[in-house]
């Protein structure tokens, strides 16, 4: 069914896409389309198949604002160089909103001395807020991100400093991105209040997560997620090994299923971030790896005569060649295929279907009021007759 949308830029942002249809409808949809996916590849999952569900608004820890002369907003939908604005977005969490309260004040008071990028002419000074607001914890981050090739930097980050001193942001800093490149985080930041890094508590587990690092984008729904694969991994293994794992929110929470966990990742913000989760959760048995997943059978982890399970959370284009021939020469008991790409996902499960079998299946609606969906595959290997 149709229904009217509670946000007034709907149909003109380039964020949401399904304001517009009954939260019902939208999981319908989604099912439908993941279903298709499947039968494509011949890869059977029920008809039945169970959606976890949240908040159906107010749920994002992330968003990423560009500046324009009116102040934050978004891309007008396919319109690069145009903006759209508003007073609030309803998929962002409330402490994103209310960090957006903020910065959107600050601009409006300090707008004759700001000096806002343009993107078309790709010159000016400030280009986005970047803000983080993790769900549980409540902990918030700003990133400005500024034009390195802009001669107006001293000058605003004076005016941050600034802003910085009179907010209840608790962590803020800076990027500097060059003028040609359009990125709206960077690990080239400056800490002008607070910390690089920021919390999130998950049930009793703590995460740190760069602000410029990877983290999934609905706390509440992986929670879910979480206590999905905890159930369908139990705790037998020697090992675990958990491909494309960021800041070990899976492998840490996952930590007493098996005697050893390594978790790889291929970017240091996440792995550094790791560490950190280490240490916060008291993990004996867990170590990261940076490194791509590709190279995982050059890391030393010893899998002879073990019972091993893998955990995997690629990005988008799915599980690299060479890790395919890894999980072939090594055949775990179990896999765990966690996926915001269910398409390549049903692709990727096809293969893996030569030695595995899908054994259960879930969606989880991590992304409402957008098409995209989270889904998680529970596969055992097969038994050699
Ligand atoms: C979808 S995220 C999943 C992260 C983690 N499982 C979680 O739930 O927070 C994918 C992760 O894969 C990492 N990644 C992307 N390409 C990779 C590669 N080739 N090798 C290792 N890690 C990679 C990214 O840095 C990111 O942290």
């Amino acid at each position: 069914m149709e229904r009217t949308p509670q946000c007034p830029v709907f149909g003109n942002c380039g964020g949401c896409s399904m304001q517009d249809r009954d939260y019902a409808v939208q999981i319908e949809l989604k099912k439908k389309e993941l279903i298709v996916d499947f039968s494509l590849q011949k890869v059977g999952i029920k008809d039945d198949l169970k959606v976890f569900l949240k908040h159906e608004f107010n749920y994002r820890n992330r968003m990423d604002f560009p500046f324009s002369a009116e102040g934050l907003g978004q891309r007008k939908k396919g319109h690069f160089e145009k903006m759209v604005h508003f007073k609030k977005c309803h998929i962002a969490n409330a402490g994103v909103q209310a960090v957006f309260d903020e910065v959107q004040a600050w601009f409006e008071s300090q707008k004759d001395k700001l000096d806002v990028f343009d993107v078309v002419k790709t010159t000016g000074t400030i280009r986005y807020a970047t803000i983080r607001s993790s769900f549980f914890s409540g902990e918030s981050s700003v990133t400005f991100i500024l034009n390195l090739d802009s001669l107006k930097i001293g000058e605003h980050k004076e005016l941050i400093a600034g802003f910085a001193a009179g907010s209840k942001v608790q962590n803020v800093l800076i990027g500097l991105v060059k003028h040609n490149t359009d990125q709206s985080a960077t690990p080239a930041v400056e800490v002008v209040k607070g910390s690089a890094y920021i919390s999130e508590r998950l049930g009793e587990k703590v995460f740190n997560y760069h602000t410029q690092g990877f983290f999934q984008s609905n706390s509440a729904v992986l929670m879910d997620i979480i206590y999905y694969i905890k159930d369908k991994v139990g705790a037998e293994y020697d090992t675990l090994i958990d491909l494309y794992g960021g800041v070990g929110t899976l492998g840490i929470s996952l930590m007493d299923a098996a005697k050893e966990i390594f978790i790889v990742d291929n970017n240091g913000l996440n792995t550094s971030a790791g560490a950190r989760n280490i240490e916060a959760n008291n993990c004996k048995n867990v170590k990261f790896f940076e490194a791509d997943a590709e190279k995982s059978s050059e890391l030393g982890i010893d899998l002879a005569g073990k019972r091993s399970i893998f955990v995997l959370d690629p990005p988008r284009n799915g599980i690299q060649r060479k890790v395919f021939k890894y999980i072939k020469n090594t055949l775990p008991e179990k896999l765990i295929y966690v996926s915001c790409n269910p398409r390549r996902m049903a692709e990727d499960i096809k293969i893996l279907s030569e030695d595995y079998e899908l054994k259960d299946f879930a969606a989880f609606d991590m992304f409402p009021q957008t098409r995209h969906i989270e889904a998680v595959g529970e596969m055992v290997r097969k038994s050699k007759e």
